[in-house]
């Protein structure tokens, strides 16, 4: 039987069997961020920061340029756009009234700020379409859970000033590619056509005959929908509503022959660059702005816990003419890279590691810190990964962290060497060590790295130690082992070390 947990030490009693009164906490509470926001610390970086890499190269591949609209724009541009009964403007949007009195919404999307920035600007009068990328937060106040989150990163693209359907193709294809790209293809591409204005109008009208004697079945959301957004029932998760969603009329069956012909131009692209896709005909997206072509990539059925889409995207040839501007046709997507992420860990797939510094700069004392920190900085201007910790000043402590970054290289510099003008540099690998002259620095160990193996290079004017003498004069701790190594170690003939692998060896001396 496990053993009673012993009491808490009594921190201050009144009587003798009074309660225990844990200590009391003054002061303000520890801060805390915000329900659904989050810090992405430097461990989460590496995977944030290749996601990015291969994000700008897609898209600097595909030919687009990069926006970067604001944060914060007038709240009327985000509810004109995505329509004034979605649930972004219904429910999600962190807006506000300013000081100045100006109402006010950090972005949910970036589709309305990069729109307006086209007006705005101009753009049409740039050799049509433009072609523009972004990355960055936006913001819904939806209820947090894995994969949503109130701020998040959105990486897009948007083509606007053409109507044409090979457009739509390559949007699609270009985030399969990146799904691949990631490696966490095969994904599931929906692929649906809500057709144009005109062609939707009579659909709406026959869905709300369809759905009007069910609406005593339907959840309060649908109920609503029925009058204020009808294609939006289509849409419903409650599982109620989900039995009616299979007998509804298909959208598909009321487009146009001009949409028509549109959508099979888009899938016929997509089979000729064998891009796999499904048509799901009840596929209706959250925005209102959207017309003709329409598809949202999700993880593979298998996904265990994938409950959200990737992204999303289509057409939405009227919306700029809906915010002011010369009608335009257009068309784009965005990336959920919070959920991109998650399902790459899901799928256990991590970027390569960063490389190893090729070189560690490490001293022992106040004359060698400056000159190791002015060496640091010429040999990562001259391209060499370079690393240090000039807050330590243990050179044991030095070599340590140049170990576990597994550094090819140390250069130690002591204050023998800031007198002589040398420096001693170590292959970390073996142990072997050599003096070299300071202004040989960067030859030699371009030489070195090239050659893999340390060689030895003979350096004029190198002070070669003789044993027993002491090349690093600072007084010190010890320096830890050297890693094993297969390699063998010159013989102290010429300017190359052979030094015992002992601690007391590693810098005499110190
Ligand atoms: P959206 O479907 O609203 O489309 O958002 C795109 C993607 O952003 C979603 O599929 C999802 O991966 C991610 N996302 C949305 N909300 C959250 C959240 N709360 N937490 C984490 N991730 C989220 C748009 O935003 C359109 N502007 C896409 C577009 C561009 N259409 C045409 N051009």
């Amino acid at each position: 039987m496990a053993s009673p947990k012993p009491a808490a030490k009594p921190v201050f009693t009144s009587k003798p069997g009074a309660a225990v009164l844990p200590p009391v906490r003054t002061g303000p509470p520890t801060p805390r961020s915000l329900r659904g926001f989050r810090d992405l610390l430097p461990a989460d970086q590496l995977v944030w920061r290749h996601v990015r890499q291969v994000a700008d190269e897609l898209a600097t591949g595909y030919g687009f340029g990069w926006i970067d609209p604001p944060v914060l724009e007038d709240v009327a541009l985000f509810s004109r756009a995505a329509g004034r009964h979605s649930d972004i403007v219904t429910k999600e949007m962190f807006s506000f009234t300013d000081t100045g009195g100006e109402n006010v919404a950090l972005r949910p999307e970036f589709t309305p700020g990069v729109v307006r920035a086209y007006i705005e600007h101009g753009l049409l009068n740039n050799p049509q379409p433009i072609r523009v990328a972004y990355w960055g937060p936006a913001f819904r106040r939806e209820r947090p859970q894995h994969g949503r989150y109130r701020q998040f990163t959105q990486f897009g693209v948007e083509v606007i000033g053409s109507g044409a359907a090979v457009v739509d193709a390559q949007l699609v294809a270009m985030f399969y590619h990146l799904c691949e790209q990631l490696g966490i293809a095969p994904v599931s591409i929906q692929l649906n056509s809500l057709g144009c204005a005109t062609c939707r109008a009579e659909y709406r009208t026959e869905l709300v005959n369809y759905y009007k004697p069910k609406r005593r079945y339907l959840c309060e959301d649908c109920k609503k929908r029925l009058s204020k957004n009808p294609l939006r029932l289509l849409d419903c998760k409650n599982a109620n509503c989900q039995q009616h969603i299979a007998g509804a009329p298909q959208l598909l069956d009321w487009v146009d022959d001009a949409c028509k012909k549109h959508f099979m131009a888009v899938v016929e692209y997509l089979d000729g660059m064998e891009i796999p896709y499904v048509l799901n005909p009840y596929l209706v997206r959250g925005l209102d702005y959207y017309t003709r072509t329409v598809f949202e990539v999700w993880p593979t059925a298998d996904a265990a816990g994938s409950t959200a889409a990737l992204g999303g995207g289509g057409r939405y040839d009227d919306l700029l003419g809906l915010m002011g501007g010369n009608p335009t046709p257009a068309a784009g997507f965005a990336v959920g890279i919070d959920r991109l992420i998650l399902r790459l860990k899901e799928m256990n797939v991590s970027p390569a590691a960063p490389k190893a510094p090729d070189v560690f700069v490490a001293q022992i004392g106040e004359q060698a810190k400056i000159k190791a920190l002015k060496l640091f900085e010429r040999l990562r201007r001259e391209g060499f990964a370079v690393s240090e910790n000039f807050s330590k000043d243990s050179l044991k402590a030095q070599l340590e962290i140049a170990n576990k970054q597994h550094a090819r290289y140390a250069i130690i510099i002591g204050q023998k060497e800031v007198l002589d003008g040398t420096v001693l540099i170590r292959d970390m690998d073996g142990g072997v060590q050599e003096i070299i002259g300071y202004d040989k620095i960067s030859g030699d160990l371009e030489r070195k790295l090239k050659n893999g193996a340390a060689s030895p290079i003979i350096e004029e004017g190198a002070v070669a130690p003789v044993e027993g003498e002491t090349p690093v004069t600072a007084p010190e701790a010890e320096a830890p082992q050297p890693k094993p190594s297969g390699k063998k170690q010159r013989s102290s003939s010429g300017s190359q070390l052979s030094l015992p692998d002992s601690d007391e060896n590693l810098v005499e001396g110190i």
